[in-house]
This record gives C-alpha cells, structure tokens and sequence, in this order.
C-alpha cells in the first residue's frame, strides 16, 4: 500500500512515529508561514503540518496544494499544542509535521464545496456523482448500504436460505409496469426484457426443489419517476416452498425487528407489528400504507349521509370524517385550500369541512342538527375542530383523497414522530381490481393466491387475496403473496384478466408447464432494499442511498445514458429508428 494509516486512525499512542498517508487536501488554512491542512479520504480527517523550519521543500510543495489534490505525505506523528486539541475530530489529538510530499494529481476547483454540507442542485450533484459521494454524508451512506446488505444476506443464508442469481436477460411477460426492452442481434425482431422482479424464476426454483431462495436482485421498471421510486433499484427477495402465510410474516418481522435494533437502535419500535386488513386500512385511514405514528382515523359515516340535509352527502353512498383537533394546531382558510387542492390532486371534486360549533362552510349552513350532532360525537370532536369529509359514489374515490389530507396533517401538526419506527403489515387485499379503462387487473400479480373462501372465484372482483404488504412510517417497504401451485387455477386467473389461453401459452407458458411437474406450494415477499435503507439513513429520497441513480426524467447525467448508438450499431439489430417529424 502506498500508506501506512488511513486518515481516521492515528492517536496518541502514536506519538512519534513515521507514517505515510494517502488522500484528498481537504481544506487549507495558512498561519503566517506555517501550513495546516485536513487530509481526507473515506475514513475521515487528520491535521497535516507543512512547517519552513522542519522541511523547507514540502513546505514550499504545500504552498502550491488546493482542494481537492490527491497527494501523499511522510511525517511524524506529534502533539497538538495545549489549546489547539479538537474532540469533534477522531484526530483530534495528533498532527502530523510533514517531511515529505507527493502530489499524485492536481485538482479543478470543484463544482460545488466538497468540504461543507450546503444544499447542491441535484443535477450538479448527479453529473459529478463522484465527488458527491466524496462528501461526508454520502460516504456515510454507502457505507451504511454495504453494512445493512451484507447484514440481510447474513440474516437469510443462516436460516438456509440458497442465495441464488437469476438472468437479467428475460422474456418479456408483463406483470404490471412497463419492461426495458433489450433487442437480440441474433434474432433480429426479438427482444429480451429486463426483469422487472425474479418473480416467475424464484417460482420456478420452488419446483426445481430449491425450498428456500433468497436474492439481492437488481430490478428495472419503465415507469414515472417519483422520490421513491427509480427505474433501476434493488430488492431483497425471498421465496419458500410449503409454507404459510404466517411464516413469511413472522420471518420478516423478526428481520425488521432486528435490523432495527442493529442499525437504529435509538428508534421506538412495537413489539409485534399491528395488522391491518386493506379493508381496514382504506376505511380508517384511506391509504393501504398508513403511518400510523399519529391515531387521527376516519370514522364511516355512510349511514347517516343519507339524512344529513346537505345535498353532495346525500348522493354520496361512502362518507367518511377526518377529525383535526385543535388541540393539534389551527387551521386557516388558507390552510384549508390547500387540503382541499390535495384532495383535488388524488381524484376528489373538493373537500367539504365543517367547524364544529361555527356556522361557516356549507356543510354547517346545509346540514340537519341532528347530522352536525352525530359527527360531532362519532369524530369525539369538540368546538373549534374541525372535520374533513370524503364523499363519492365509489369506496376509493371517498376515502383516498381524505388519506392525503390526513398524511399532510400529521405532517403540518408535527404528528410523525421521528424517534419511532410504526412497522404495519397490511394483508387481504383484493385479488383484482378495474383500472381507468375499465380493464380487470391484479392487484399484486396474476401468480398471487386467491383467498381460500374465493377460490372458487365466482365473483372476482369481491375476491381477497393471500398478499400482505410491510409498511414503514407510511412507506411500503416490501409485499408478497402466496402463489397459485395449480395449473388449472393459474390458467382461470389468466381467463378473468383477458388472458387468452393463446396468449396464456406464449407469455407464461414456461410456468404452466413447470406447474405439470409436481409444484410446492410456495409463497414469498420481496423488499426494496432503497427504500428501507432511506428510512434507516433517514433521508428524504432514495437517491440519496443509491451510489450512480437515474434522475427524475430517467436518465444518468453523469455517463449521459441514454445516448443515441451509431447507426450501423442499431442496424445490426434489424432495428431502424423513426426520425421524428419536424
Ligand atoms: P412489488 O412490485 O410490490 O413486488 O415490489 C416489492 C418492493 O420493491 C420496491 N419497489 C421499488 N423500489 C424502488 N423503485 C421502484 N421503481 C420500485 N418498485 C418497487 C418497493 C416494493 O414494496 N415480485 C413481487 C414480490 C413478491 O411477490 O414476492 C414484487 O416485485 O419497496
């Protein structure tokens, strides 16, 4: 190695002795003819001394050194005068008084200040990744993402799970979002796809007898961005074979569980995670991923909307109450339009709202007293809180929108306590559900069970699901399902979701004759382990713990990907490109 000591680990003890360190002029500050600078490399910082009298060569090299140059020194290691001790610094104790230097490469100045932590725009952040990470708290996060990876493989292969790669190069079989498609040379007109999970491989493990697979899987899904998502991330996925749902949950609350108390031990966690079946979840908090650090919940008011006397209630079959206690904090007019704009943005024609005890708003101007009284003591509101409704024709349009305004609530009350970690399991999903067009589709995806009492699947659209969902502070951290084993029963799922028996055949027709063979029942769950190192990094965006991601509109700014291929390249895949028109 070209040093001796990294630039976190000389102390006292070393007083004395001649090291060599390597890595990045951190920052420089010059005391009338004597040199100070904190070298840096990824473990952290130590206090180099260029002094005329003890070499006046170095010191005349540390002259001409900036931030960022990447150099080597040779010193030894001394006292820091009385006074001039640092505890902040691991180093804080010892300097070190040059006697020789290499400088391995000059520096430009950097785009933006390595050595503070102020706010850089992404796209900067994005195109110079690699200094970015140079910066304190990113290098902290790569370390804390290699820690708790290495921890989760540890944690399955000990319980015998076969830690097992499966291709990337695909068939493309969609399973809900859209694929990256990747054209074949050899067979020009054909395509691979990337796979957007391991879910149909890990099945088929379950056949070849596999039993119990585990993966750190990288997946790739062509859809809108958002902070929590990316078109490239990582699950931690598992699957196994002749068991119950309530293994699967019971596993990985005890992983969440210690995972947290390795890794955020400071954090309040219940001792068993509450469930939620997503019926519950939709009424009482109109989300299938509450965060319920804060108990502000809907009460279902549906009954007495029929004799309210205010005209939308009375059409409105679901009506649900959101109290907002005063007692939380006041909510102005101003306040109030905003909520009802959110309401708006997640399919609501308004927010109606009432102040209990006041006579303003619609509701309370159109409202019988006997309706204004029901709420009141349904919400257990008091004069001065108010209430938020959520009205529709339809259960999702009626309690969705109330859920946005209640998470922005918690947000604007303070209500979501740092310090806790609220782990929920959300389970019983539907099975299917109808989309904008009309279309039937799975919820999970068409390999997810039916519950037992719906097998039968006479009327699909009321049918559950074996599918449960983990969920973190309001984040969905991972799902499963158990899987259909039965060729039969796969094919008639396929059936309700358009699938036509030709079609069945093409796209998954590897899986239906795997199920020929003598197929366990099995079951699984995959994690995007993003998502939950953002919450244990305690950051607001999982491209803050992903070392090189996508930005928003899906492209990495630093290797400028996508990029167009020379001609000849995209012709070789019988492929001809459409010039747009002008
Ligand atoms: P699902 O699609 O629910 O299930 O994905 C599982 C978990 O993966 C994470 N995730 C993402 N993270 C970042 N960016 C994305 N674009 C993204 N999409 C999903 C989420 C999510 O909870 N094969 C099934 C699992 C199974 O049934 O075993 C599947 O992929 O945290």
């Amino acid at each position: 190695m070209l040093r001796t000591h990294h630039c976190n680990e000389l102390q006292k003890d070393h007083i004395g002795q001649e090291i060599t360190l390597c890595g990045w002029v951190h920052r420089r500050r010059d005391h009338g003819g004597i040199i100070f600078i904190d070298l840096r490399d990824r473990y952290g910082l130590t206090q180099i001394v260029f002094d005329p009298e003890i070499n006046t060569e170095a010191h005349h090299i540390g002259e001409g050194l900036r931030s960022e140059y990447a150099i080597q020194i040779t010193g030894k290691v001394r006292a820091r005068l009385e006074g001039m001790t640092n505890k902040k610094m691991d180093t804080g104790e010892i300097e070190i008084e040059v006697h020789a230097i290499t400088i391995f490469s000059t520096a430009k100045t950097p785009p933006f200040e390595i050595d503070q932590d102020h706010e850089v725009r992404e796209d900067l952040r994005l195109e110079y990744r690699y200094l970015d990470l140079r910066r304190e708290h990113m290098a902290k996060n790569l370390q804390l993402r290699c820690e708790m990876t290495s921890w989760i493989r540890d944690f399955f292969t000990k319980r015998d799970f076969l830690d097992i790669e499966t291709p990337i190069l695909v068939k493309g079989t969609p399973e809900g979002s859209r694929e990256y498609l990747v054209p074949s040379r050899l067979h020009p007109g054909e395509f691979f796809v990337l796979p957007q999970s391991p879910q149909q491989l890990k099945q088929l493990l379950m056949v070849s007898g596999v039993d119990k697979y585990f993966q750190i899987a990288r997946c790739f899904r062509d859809e809108d961005q958002r902070g929590d998502r990316q078109p490239e991330f990582t699950q931690f996925e598992i699957e196994m074979s002749f068991c119950e749902q309530e293994d699967i949950l019971q596993m990985i609350e005890v992983c969440f569980q210690e995972m947290t108390k390795k890794f955020s031990p400071e954090k309040k966690v219940s001792e068993n995670f509450p469930r939620l079946t997503w019926q519950k979840a939709m009424e009482e908090y109109g989300s299938d991923k509450p965060d319920i650090r804060f108990d502000l919940r809907f009460s279902d008011i549906s009954e007495a909307a029929k004799t309210s006397g205010f005209g939308i209630f009375e059409k409105s079959p679901f009506l649900f109450a959101l109290p907002a206690p005063k007692k939380y904090g006041t909510l102005t007019r101003k306040d109030i339009d905003e909520l009802t704009d959110l309401a708006r943005q997640h399919g609501a024609g308004g927010l109606a709202w009432l102040r209990i005890g006041e006579e303003s708003g619609p509701v309370a101007k159109n409202s019988t007293p006997e309706f204004l009284k029901y709420v009141q003591e349904t919400t257990k509101t008091e004069e001065g809180d108010l209430v938020f409704f959520g009205a529709s024709t339809d259960f999702i349009k009626a309690v969705e929108p109330l859920g946005a305004v209640r998470s922005a609530l918690g947000d604007q009350f303070g209500l979501k306590n740092a310090d806790e970690f609220a782990y929920l399991w959300v389970t019983d999903f539907p099975l299917f559900e109808k989309n904008k067009e009309g279309e039937v589709g799975a919820v999970h995806h068409p390999f997810t069970r039916p519950a037992k009492e719906d097998e039968s699947l006479e009327k699909p659209l009321e049918a559950k699901s074996i599918a449960y969902d983990i969920i973190l502070n309001g984040v969905e951290l991972g799902g499963g399902s158990l899987r259909i084993h039965e060729e039969k029963l796969q094919k008639k799922i396929f059936e309700l979701l358009g699938i036509s028996p030709e079609d069945a055949q093409n796209r998954f027709g590897h899986l239906l004759k795997a199920f020929e063979y003598g197929c366990p029942p099995h079951g699984g769950i995959a994690m995007g382990l993003d998502r939950v190192i953002m919450l244990f990094a305690e950051v607001e965006n999982i491209r803050e713990v992903i070392p090189f991601p996508k930005n928003q509109s899906a492209q990495d700014l630093m290797l400028g990907a996508p990029s167009p291929m020379p001609e000849n390249q995209v012709e070789e895949m019988g492929i001809q490109i459409l010039k747009e028109e002008e």
